[in-house]
């Protein structure tokens, strides 16, 4: 017997189409701030959003989503927020921005929490909240950026994070051995200065990274957590 599928399920089959297809465009115009050719897969955005699933009690949580493309990770944010949570997401480009604002104001998933949730097209360095927030998900592309920046986008995160709060954010793998390989001698030096960087903050504020290999390319997820004090 032929296997039929619902309307629902082809119009989010559509969706994720067209979402891939504008990544990819923006990839290619801006690989720098991109940093992939794809979304991101549900499993990563899965491990992304592991402190608001396994959420340590029913206290609202003020989130914010850093450089969220097309949104694979906003809309499991929005599956998993709880009746009172709020989230900023956040991404610089003004075509996915653009692009997310409409997900959130007309797909399905995004219809429960739609009045708790705000897009900025704005870079998420100049994002903040009164009051801060307890959970920050960040997909930027980090080893695209210099040293300075990627220190610069932590500080950013620290100053807006709640204290005890979390920041998980991600990292492709073997990028760096590939760059020892193809990449101009300076490009790579630019990655392992902005990686030790990504080092001093998990060694200071690390409380676990988990590997993820559904995604292409696959990726660590790392998990930091601000001292209450
Ligand atoms: C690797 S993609 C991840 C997109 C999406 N979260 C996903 O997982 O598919 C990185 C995204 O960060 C955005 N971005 C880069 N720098 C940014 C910044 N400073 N502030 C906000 N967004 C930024 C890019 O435009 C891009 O959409």
């Amino acid at each position: 017997m032929a296997a039929t599928q619902s309307p629902t399920h082809t119009l989010r089959f559509d969706s994720r189409l067209r979402d891939a297809g504008l990544f990819l465009r923006e990839a290619v115009r801006t690989f720098r701030a991109t940093g992939s050719v794809v979304p991101s897969s549900p499993a990563l955005a899965g491990a992304l959003t592991r402190h608001l699933t396994e959420r340590p009690g029913p206290a609202p949580l003020a989130i914010l989503e850093g450089g969220a493309g097309t949104g694979p990770v906003s809309r499991a944010i929005a599956r998993h927020m709880g009746p009172e949570d709020t989230a900023d997401l956040v991404e610089a480009n003004a075509g996915m921005a653009a692009h997310l604002q409409d997900l959130v104001d007309t797909d399905p998933d995004f219809a429960p929490v739609r009045e708790r949730l705000r897009v900025h097209a704005a870079p998420v360095e100049e994002v903040s909240r009164e009051g801060g927030y307890d959970l920050i998900i960040s997909g930027l592309p980090l080893a695209n950026f210099t040293a300075g920046e990627v220190r610069g986008i932590f500080e950013h995160y620290f100053e807006v994070l709640k204290p005890g709060g979390r920041l998980s954010f991600f990292g492709y793998l073997y990028t760096k051995e590939v760059k020892a390989v193809i990449a101009p001698r300076e490009d790579y030096l630019r990655q392992a200065r902005s990686g030790w960087v990504v080092e001093e903050y998990l060694n200071r504020y690390g409380t676990g990274s988990e590997k993820v290999i559904a995604n292409f390319p696959p990726a660590w997820i790392h998990h930091l957590r601000k001292p209450v004090d």
